[in-house]
C-alpha cells in the first residue's frame, strides 16, 4: 500500500534557482535562508521517499493565460524543464510514474474532484525550485514525481478551503494504490508577496507566521479567508500559500513538527518551510 510519510512546504522564487545554480548558499544574503532547509535534506536522506507529489502552479510555462486549468496533475512517466526567462539553468527531466498517476486521477474524479489530466507537462520554476532546494546535493533526483498544478493566476481562483478539501481526497488517492510506496507531498509558493502595482514588495511577516502556525495546527484559520482577505494581507502573490493546504490536507489530522523556518526577504518574498511529519 502506498502511504503519504511526510509533507513539507517550502518557497519556489526564481532567484533561488539562480542562487544554486552560483553555489551562493555560503553567501551573507542566502547563508540563513539555505541553512533552513539543511534538516529536510537530512530527513529526506534518511527516509528515502519513493514519490514526491509537487503541489505548485505554473507561472505560463505550461499553461499560458489562454488554457489555465484549475487543478491539473502529470499522468506521464517524464517531465522536462524549459527556459522561462528568469536565467535559471534548465534542469534535468524528472521522472513520473504514470500508473500512480493516472489511478490517483481516477480517484481523484471518482472523488468529485475534476482533474485536467496532462501526458505531457512542462515543469516550471514552482517544481524545479523545490526538487533543486532537497535533492541537488545527490547525482541524480532519487525520488519519481507527480506535477500536480493549482491555477493562482488567472482569475477566478480556487479558494483555501478548497485546496484543503483537494488535499484531503489526494490522501484517500494515495492510500488506495496497491503499489508499497513511501509518499512525501511538497507545497510550494508564498509567503507573503506582491511582484507589481502600487504595493508592490509587500512582505507581512506577522501574517506569514500566523500562516505557519495555523497550517500546522489550525489550518481551519486559513480555509475561512477568501481570496480577497488572502491578497490584501500576502499581497497578490501571496495567494500562492493556499497550496500549501492542499499538502496539509493530504496529512493526518495531527501532525509532528519535525521542522519550521522562515526567512524575509528572500528576492520580494517572505520564505517559509516546514517538515512535518505524518501520524498514520
Ligand atoms: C518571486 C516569487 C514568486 O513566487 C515567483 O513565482 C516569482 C518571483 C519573487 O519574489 O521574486
Ligand atoms: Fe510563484
Amino acid at each position: 500500500m502506498a502511504k503519504i510519510i511526510g509533507g513539507i512546504t517550502t518557497s519556489h522564487i526564481p532567484a533561488i534557482g539562480n542562487a544554486m545554480a552560483s553555489k551562493l548558499e555560503n553567501d551573507p544574503y542566502w547563508k540563513r535562508f539555505f541553512d533552513g532547509y539543511e534538516p529536510v535534506k537530512k530527513w529526506l536522506d534518511e527516509v528515502q521517499p519513493d514519490m514526491a507529489i509537487i503541489v505548485y502552479n505554473d507561472h505560463g510555462l505550461n499553461f499560458f493565460l489562454n488554457q489555465v486549468p484549475t487543478f491539473a496533475m502529470g499522468c506521464s512517466d517524464e517531465y522536462q524543464n524549459a527556459d522561462e526567462g528568469w536565467g535559471i539553468p534548465i534542469m534535468p527531466s524528472f521522472k513520473g510514474d504514470a500508473p500512480f498517476s493516472w489511478h490517483v486521477a481516477e480517484s481523484l474524479i471518482n472523488q468529485g474532484v475534476d482533474m485536467c489530466t496532462c501526458q505531457e507537462m512542462k515543469v516550471d520554476h514552482g517544481f524545479t525550485v523545490p526538487m533543486g532546494l532537497f535533492w541537488r546535493h545527490l547525482p541524480e533526483w532519487p525520488v519519481k514525481t507527480m506535477p500536480f498544478a493549482v491555477n493562482t493566476v488567472q482569475h477566478p481562483l480556487t479558494s483555501a478551503r478548497r485546496c484543503f478539501q483537494v488535499g484531503q481526497a489526494l490522501r484517500k488517492a494515495v492510500e488506495s494504490y496497491p503499489e508499497d510506496m513511501k509518499v512525501v507531498i511538497i507545497g510550494t509558493g508564498g509567503l507573503s508577496h506582491q511582484l507589481q502595482g502600487e504595493r508592490s514588495g509587500l512582505i507581512d511577516v506577522a501574517y506569514d507566521i500566523q500562516c505557519m502556525e495555523a497550517v500546522i495546527n489550525n489550518p481551519e484559520w486559513l480555509c475561512a479567508q477568501s481570496n480577497s482577505e488572502i491578497m490584501e494581507k500576502a499581497g497578490t502573490e501571496g495567494i500562492e500559500v493556499i497550496m500549501w493546504l492542499v499538502m496539509r490536507g493530504a496529512l493526518s489530522e495531527e501532525v509532528d513538527v519535525l521542522h519550521k523556518h522562515y526567512h524575509a526577504p528572500i528576492s520580494n518574498t517572505g520564505a517559509g518551510v516546514l517538515l512535518l511529519a505524518d501520524k498514520g
